[in-house]
Parts: structure tokens; C-alpha cells; sequence
């Protein structure tokens, strides 16, 4: 059995399970075989790991009758995305993308269906996006205000075609109308809001309405194990449990007001990596989002739900040995965003059973990490870290080593090793 990998404060959490079978040992001998010689830092892909994760997660959607459209911010690499439409086949469906430049990245890649999932008003976006539109992609923004509808509308003038648009219904919890338990982005909470803003789409002669999106933060993005957080987590598990009702019965309303006013969507979507199985089986919902369960970073370790790999790794070369038992790293410090708190440190995950320093934690140019017992590792040897989130750890790297057995198949850029960084 693989010993189990520890945080800052001692041995905490479940190893990822290896892909078949294979001890957290066996797996760290193996990428320290297929790097080789390799320059550190390195990021890499095991990809019998992301293999075995898209059959997960299309399987379930797939099995529920849903589409599943990927969530590229988690991704941040064209030829990942390019194999997750392969191994997805007719189950993957088209992309959710966090840029309007992205999308037109994308676009010129060869992606189609591309849904812009955070609305924009600056000029050179929308004009982006209606010229997609304007060269036969399909592609639509997510909108929720007057002000979003009125920027594209403009822009959808100019260029003389129909914008898509695509209205996002706040599917946070507010229990007795107090505690806002989710992410604040919509104003639209209600059936009757979506219908009166769909109304509002339908009165714009450039603008056509072409889907809902109901996010549940609150269940697909909220940890439920995480062992930083141990106090937190059945309160967690009991919110998210309650909410589910109160989502169901809002996306049911929303949709059948929808039908009810004449109004056809190309897409109903919903749900995250970390609510896979239950949103995919919401009868509402035509498609369900996935994005960071394929490289399954730290954080969806800590979902109850969830049997994924870890699939992404970076790679620090050894420099220092301040004690017996410690060695210092070159690097580490790849910091996740989000609540500020312990769990967005990366987590030194091979050798397994290694553990960060309290009081250093992981550092700009310097990580320290506490060994297991027994366990030696030379200077220029590599320990390999998980970062708590998938897509960021693509703006580290240039390019991502993709790992089969025990060698680099290939080697793949990354958005940033195409120039491309979005967000700054
Ligand atoms: C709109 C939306 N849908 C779905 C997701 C889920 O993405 P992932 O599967 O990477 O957690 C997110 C993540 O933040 C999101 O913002």
C-alpha cells in the first residue's frame, strides 16, 4: 500500500490512488526514470492518469445522458484539450473558456462551440467575439445585466450579425433569505428574472439567446474532506446537501418558464468537476462542465464524492540538505488562488509521506521538505508537488512533459508557452 502524503501539519490526506495498482513508491521511481536528465523545474502529465480521469468523468455524464463541456481555465493547454475531445467523443461538448481572446485562440486552433463563461464589456472583446460569430463559429458570452446586453448589442450592430447569448442564474444557497452561501456573480436568482431578462435578449435585434448557466459553486466548488479544515467539513457536506433541493427545484422553474414563454436553448448548463454525479443527474440540465478533475489537482482530493488520479505534477530538483531528514528545494512556491488558506500551497507529493515545513511553507526560491522516515533523496533528484489548482499551474510552464510508463511521450506547450496568458 502507498504511505499516505502529508501537509504542512503531518500526514492528512488520502493518496491519489496510482493507475493500475501502482505503489506511490513504484510511481515515484517511475517519473524520476522518465525525466531523466530533464532541466528542473519541469510540470508534467501522467497520461494513463488523465487517460483513466476522462473516462470518470465523460462516463458520467454520459451514463446520466448529458453532454460534458470542458472547462479550459483548468486545462490552459490545446493539445490536452484537443485529446479530451478525442477520448470524450460524441460526450464532449464544445468548451467553456474564461478570455474572449481566448476563445479566439481557440477558435483559430480549430475549437468550435466555445462559451464564454465570464461576461465582458470592454470594446475589443465583444468585437472578438462577434467576429467569430461573423466567420460561422459558434459562440456565445455569458450575460446577467442590462449593461452586458446593451455593450454586445452594439457590437453585434456593428458587425452586423446576432450575437449568442447565454443568462447565468445565481444558484447560491441563501437559507432564510440571511447567509449568501456561493459565488457572487449574477443578480438573477429567480424563474421570473431569467424570464424577464430573456425577454429583454428577445427585444435586441443582435442579440439571440442561446442557452442558461447555473453554476452551483456552492456544491461543485466547495471541499467537503479537506483535512485543513477538519471542523468545517460536516457543516460543509450538510449545507451542500440542503442546497441541492433548493438548486434542483430553481433550475427546474427556470427551464420550464423558459418553454413555457416559447423560448428553444441550445444548452442548459451546470455543475463542476466536484459535483460530477449528482448534477448529471439533474433532469433540467442538457450538459454538464468539467475541467479540473482531469488533471485532478490537490483540492479534488478533498471531495467525498470524487475517485479521481492525480494527473499533474511539478518537479523541483533537490538543492540543499539543511538536517537529516529535510532537503531544500529549488522553487516550490506555486501558490493556488482562491480563500486564502493552507490548503492552496502545493503539496509535496512524491515521495509520498514528504511534508512542508510549518513555518516556511512553500517558498518563492526555496522550499524546504520534511522526508519520510527511510527515505533518501540526492541533491539534483527531484521531488515531485501537486499544485491545488489545474489550470493555474499552466502559467508557470511553458510547456507540459507528457509522461506514459516510464518515459516522455511527448512534449506540449502550454497557453503561456504559446504566448498566450489571458489574465494577466
Ligand atoms: C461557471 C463554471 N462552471 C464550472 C466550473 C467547474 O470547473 P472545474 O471542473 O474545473 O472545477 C467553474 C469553476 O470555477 C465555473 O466557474
Amino acid at each position: 500500500m502507498p504511505s499516505t502524503p502529508s501537509g504542512p501539519g503531518g500526514p492528512l490526506f488520502k493518496y491519489a490512488p496510482a493507475p493500475m495498482g501502482e505503489s506511490a513508491d513504484d510511481r515515484w521511481r517511475r517519473y524520476k526514470r522518465a525525466l531523466g536528465a530533464e532541466p528542473l523545474p519541469a510540470a508534467l502529465v501522467d497520461l494513463e492518469a488523465f487517460e483513466a480521469n476522462a473516462r470518470d468523468l465523460f462516463g458520467q455524464a454520459r451514463a446520466a445522458g448529458k453532454t460534458l463541456r470542458i472547462a479550459s481555465k483548468s486545462i490552459r493547454c490545446p493539445d490536452l484539450l484537443r485529446r479530451l475531445f478525442a477520448l470524450g467523443g460524441a460526450t464532449a461538448r464544445g468548451l467553456m473558456t474564461y478570455h474572449a481572446r481566448e476563445s479566439a485562440f481557440l477558435a483559430e486552433l480549430g475549437f468550435d462551440d466555445l462559451l464564454l463563461a465570464y461576461p465582458t464589456v470592454q470594446r475589443s472583446d465583444l468585437e472578438a467575439l462577434v467576429g467569430l460569430a461573423k466567420a460561422g463559429k459558434t459562440v456565445s458570452q455569458v450575460v446577467d445585466e442590462p449593461d452586458h446586453l446593451e455593450a454586445l448589442e452594439a457590437a453585434g450592430a456593428t458587425a452586423g450579425v446576432k450575437a449568442k447569448v447565454v443568462i447565468e442564474v445565481d444558484m447560491s444557497f441563501r437559507p432564510a433569505g440571511a447567509a449568501h452561501l456561493g459565488v457572487r456573480r449574477s443578480p438573477l436568482r429567480s424563474a421570473a428574472d431569467a424570464l424577464a431578462f430573456a425577454k429583454a435578449i428577445a427585444a435586441r435585434p443582435h442579440l439571440q439567446l442561446h442557452g442558461v448557466m447555473t453554476y452551483e459553486a456552492q456544491i461543485a466548488g466547495v471541499t467537503d474532506r479537506n483535512p485543513f479544515t477538519r471542523l468545517l467539513n460536516l457543516p460543509k457536506r450538510t449545507i451542500k446537501l440542503l442546497s441541492r433541493g433548493d438548486v434542483e427545484s430553481r433550475r427546474g422553474e427556470v427551464a420550464k418558464a423558459l418553454q413555457a414563454a416559447g423560448f428553444k436553448l441550445a444548452l442548459f448548463n451546470g455543475g463542476g468537476t466536484g459535483s460530477i454525479g449528482w448534477s448529471s443527474s439533474d433532469s433540467a440540465l442538457t450538459e454538464v462542465t468539467a475541467g479540473s478533475g482531469f488533471l485532478d489537482s490537490q483540492l479534488f482530493d478533498y471531495y467525498r464524492d470524487l475517485q479521481l488520479t492525480a494527473a499533474g505534477y511539478f518537479a523541483v530538483q533537490v538543492v540543499r540538505r539543511p538536517k537529516p531528514g529535510m532537503v531544500t528545494c529549488h522553487g516550490g512556491g506555486l501558490i493556488a488562488s482562491g480563500e486564502a488558506g493552507v490548503d492552496r500551497l502545493p503539496v509535496p507529493a512524491l515521495p509520498a509521506g514528504s511534508r512542508l515545513v510549518g513555518f516556511e511553507g512553500a517558498g518563492e526560491v526555496q522550499t524546504p521538505v520534511v522526508l519520510p522516515a527511510g527515505t533518501e533523496v540526492a541533491l539534483g533528484e527531484p521531488i515531485f508537488f501537486r499544485h491545488a489548482k489545474a489550470g493555474e499551474l499552466a502559467e508557470h510552464f511553458n510547456e507540459y512533459l507528457l509522461v506514459r510508463g516510464d518515459r516522455v511521450e511527448t512534449r506540449v506547450p502550454t497557453y503561456r508557452g504559446q504566448g498566450k496568458v489571458f489574465l494577466g
